[in-house]
C-alpha cells in the first residue's frame, strides 16, 4: 500500500531540545529512496507546524499540555486523512508523546472500517506515567496512559471517545527503563511487557513470535517505534539513552519478523534527536531498520 511520510517537528513533550529536527535528519538519511528502492509508492507530505516550545517547567504535572495537545490533534487529522484515502502514515518525530495522535487516530480507523488494533510499541521505556507519579512533568513518558484512557481529558478524548485504545490491544518490546509509579500502573492495567530480562532469557525470536501471535487479515498493526529502544551503541542520537537494548541484529530480527507477518499499515520513527547524535548515524541506523519493516531481508532468503 502507499505511504506517507508526516513530519511532525517538535520536541513539545521530551526533556531535551532537538527532537524538532528529527524529520529533516530522516529525510537527509534517505528514507524516502530507501522506501522508493524497495518498491514502494512514497508521498512526502512535508512537516506539520504547530505551536513553538516555549521550554516551561511542569504545571499541575504537565509540560506544556496546551501545546501538546494541539500537536497531538494536528498529527491525528493528518494520519486519519491518510488511513481514510488507504495510505499508509509513517510519522516522522518529533518526541513520543505524538504517538497518542498517531495510535488515536489508527483506532478511530480500525473502529470506522471493523478491523482489530495491535500495536507494537518498541521502546526502553513504557511510557506510562500518569500527572500523578510522572518524575518529570514530560508528556513523551504518559502517552500509553492516555491512550488506555489515563491522563487529562483533552488527551484521553483526543478522538472523541476514551479510550482510544485497551490494554490488551499493545505489547512493549525492550523495556528497560520504569519509573516506580509507572511501574504499579503498568502492572495494574495489565500491559503486556517484554523486557529486555525477558528478551535475554527467552531470545528476540520467541518474544517477537509471541508479541505478534493471534493477528489475522482482519487487524491494522500499528508500529511505534521509539529509537531509544535500541542500544545507545547503535543509537546515541536520542535524548533518553537507556543501556541494555537491543544490538543491530536483534533489531533488525524485529523487523524482519514485523515484515513477514504482513500486517503494518501504519508507523512512528520518533524521538531521534539529530543535536545529540553524531554524524547522522542513528538516523542512518532507523532508516536501515525501516527497510528491513518494509521487507529487506540481510538473509539469503526469497
Ligand atoms: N519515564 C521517563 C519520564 O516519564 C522517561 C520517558 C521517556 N519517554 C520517551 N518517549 N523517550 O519522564
Ligand atoms: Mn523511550
Ligand atoms: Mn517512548
Ligand atoms: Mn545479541
Amino acid at each position: 500500500r502507499p505511504v506517507s511520510l508526516i513530519g511532525a517537528p517538535t520536541d513539545i513533550g521530551a526533556g531535551h531540545l532537538g527532537a524538532r529536527l528529527g524529520p529533516e535528519a530522516l529525510r537527509i538519511a534517505g528514507l524516502a529512496q530507501a522506501l522508493v528502492a524497495r518498491g514502494v509508492d512514497v508521498a512526502d507530505r512535508g512537516n506539520l507546524d504547530g505551536p513553538r516550545n516555549p521550554w516551561q517547567p511542569p504545571s499541575e504535572g504537565y509540560r506544556h499540555l496546551p501545546e501538546v495537545v494541539e500537536w497531538n490533534r494536528l498529527v491525528m487529522e493528518a494520519s486519519l486523512a491518510e488511513l481514510r484515502q488507504g495510505r499508509m502514515p509513517v510519522l516522522l518525530g518529533g518526541d513520543h508523546c505524538l504517538g497518542l495522535g498517531s495510535i488515536t487516530a489508527v483506532a478511530r480507523h480500525c473502529r470506522e472500517t471493523g478491523k482489530k488494533l495491535r500495536v507494537l510499541w518498541l521502546d526502553a521505556h513504557a511510557d506510562f506515567n500518569t500527572s500523578d507519579v510522572t518524575p518529570s512533568g514530560n508528556v513523551h513518558g504518559m502517552p500509553v496512559a492516555c491512550l488506555c484512557g489515563l491522563g487529562p481529558r483533552e488527551l484521553t478524548h483526543l478522538g472523541g471517545d476514551a479510550p482510544a485504545m485497551r490494554p490488551d490491544e499493545i505489547r512493549q518490546i525492550g523495556i528497560r527503563s520504569v519509573d516506580e509509579g509507572e511501574k504499579r500502573l503498568v502492572k495494574e492495567h495489565g500491559l503486556d511487557v517484554y523486557d529486555m530480562r525477558y528478551i535475554d532469557e527467552v531470545g528476540m525470536k520467541r518474544a517477537m513470535e509471541e508479541a505478534l501471535d493471534g493477528m489475522d487479515e482482519n487487524t491494522h498493526l500499528h508500529v511505534s517505534f521509539d529509537v531509544d529502544f535500541l542500544d545507545p551503541g547503535i543509537a546515541p542520537g536520542v535524548g533518553t539513552t537507556v543501556p541494555g537494548g537491543p544490538d543491530y541484529r536483534e533489531a533488525q530480527l524485529v523487523m524482519e519478523m514485523i515484515a513477514d507477518s504482513g500486517r503494518m499499515a501504519s508507523l512512528d520513527i520518533m524521538e531521534l534527536n539529530p543535536v545529540i547524535d553524531t554524524r547522522n548515524v542513528t538516523a542512518e541506523v532507523a532508516v536501515d531498520l525501516v527497510e528491513s519493516l518494509f521487507g529487506k531481508s540481510t538473509l539469503m532468503r526469497d
